[in-house]
């Protein structure tokens, strides 16, 4: 039997997606043991099925006690939220926010300030988007460290369904977010900051009970930390192993949107996602049954050449052709803010230190589960300052 590429650890962020589109070339769909689902690896297949949210549900995500979760919903229901996150997170809403996340990201990159080396996972983007969050929804920062752990355990448990042994930590973990996220809304004086300003729209709009508004804001804080930690890292991995690349964004910083869009497809942390098939369904020439689950590999999709002209290579012209956000329904809420977070911290970072490299003595090492979460990223980015 051949190893499971989510197995394999690589210097590189690219062998996971370069092997799973190997795969791809000969067969559209493989089961996959530790995934435990059949992996469906082209990208018009994975494209229509992350387009089909009907029958390819998301509805797993809402396993009690989140049944209310955007995420869980689809049609009529998951719009209506959607319209609510959109007022505040469409990139026009999002941009009202730059100045003050570019504030966050300078303060983050300060602390590195007159040392010669640094993990940049630990020292600098782990605590980078909690930051961000607690600056722009006006919460005080009285979880720290323990606030990533519980969003990690439970999106670890959301984003791997398959793996029973995740649903305990995670729901415990889920306990203490939402009586904690409880003690912050209160519907009566929702506040004035944003986090007031997502309740107000949600109460606003009618129907929703305090207990929806709570979950509004856990969406946030669960779709926003881990995933913008290991795309940071993903990002500034990627330039620094594609040399010319780095310096051509450090000669012109217009090119930086561009290196960002291309690491969202070269580098995405994103590895795939599951879904549930909630009808007899074919897909890729392949029968899927009711009730059984599917992994969409958003990585394979990513090096498919059918798509991507010479997807080993890193270019920066490419453009934003990636599913790192997903695609149809569920696409990334926080697209916006999260495109903002990366750039603001990739920018800071490279004017504040000219010299920035990989420490050769520490190269950084890519896997599926890195820091113990659903996606596939490192667990450390070793640098020289
Ligand atoms: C670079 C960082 C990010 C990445 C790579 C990312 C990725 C994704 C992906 C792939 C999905 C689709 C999940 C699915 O279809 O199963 C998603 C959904 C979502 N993301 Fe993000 N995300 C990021 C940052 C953020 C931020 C900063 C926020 C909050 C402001 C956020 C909030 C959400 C929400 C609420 C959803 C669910 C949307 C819906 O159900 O309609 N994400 N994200």
């Amino acid at each position: 039997m051949t190893e499971s590429p989510f197995a394999v650890r690589s210097a590189s962020p690219a062998t996971l997606g370069r092997a799973l589109a190997a795969m791809g070339r000969d067969r559209p769909v493989v089961f996959d043991d530790l995934m435990a689902a059949p992996l469906v690896l082209r990208h018009k297949d994975v494209s229509a099925a992350l387009r089909d949210s009907t029958v390819f549900s998301t509805a797993f995500y809402g396993t009690p006690p989140m049944e209310t979760m955007m995420i869980a919903h689809n049609g009529p229901a998951h719009l209506r939220q959607r319209r609510i996150h959109n007022r505040f997170f469409s990139p026009v809403a999002s941009a009202r926010y730059t100045d003050r996340v570019r504030a966050v990201a300078g303060r983050a990159v300060s602390r590195l300030r007159g040392r010669t080396r640094a993990d940049l996972v630990d020292d600098m983007i782990a605590r980078y988007p909690m930051a961000v969050f607690v600056d722009l929804l006006g919460i005080p920062d009285d979880l720290g460290d323990r606030g990533l752990a519980l969003v990690r355990a439970i999106v670890t448990w959301l984003g791997s369904p398959m793996n029973e042994e995740l649903a305990e930590p995670g729901r415990t973990a889920f306990s203490e977010l939402r009586a904690h996220t409880e003690t912050l809304v209160d519907p009566a004086d929702p506040g004035d900051n944003l986090l007031g300003d997502v309740v107000r729209a949600h109460l606003a709009e009618g129907a929703f009970s305090a207990d929806e508004c709570v979950m509004a804001v856990i969406s946030l804080l669960l779709g926003g930390f881990e995933t913008t930690i290991q795309m940071l890292s993903g990002t500034l991995a990627s330039l620094l192993l594609n040399g010319r690349a780095l310096s051509a964004v450090r000669a012109d910083h217009d090119l930086i949107d561009g290196a960002i869009e291309e690491a969202f497809r070269w580098a995405n942390p994103s590895a795939g996602l599951y879904r549930l098939v909630t009808e007899d369904t074919e897909l890729a020439g392949t029968t899927f049954t009711q009730g059984s689950m599917v992994y969409l590999c958003i990585a394979g999709a990513h090096f498919d050449e059918t798509v991507h002209h010479d997807p080993d290579t890193f270019d920066l012209g490419r453009g934003a052709s990636h599913l790192g956000f997903g695609l149809g329904p569920h696409y990334c809420a926080g697209a916006p803010l999260a495109r903002i977070e990366v750039r603001a911290a990739v920018e800071t970072l490279l004017d504040e230190f000219p010299d920035l490299r990989l420490d050769p003595d520490d190269p950084p090492v890519f896997h599926y589960g890195a820091r113990g979460f659903v996606q596939h990223g490192t667990e450390k980015l070793s640098v020289l300052l």
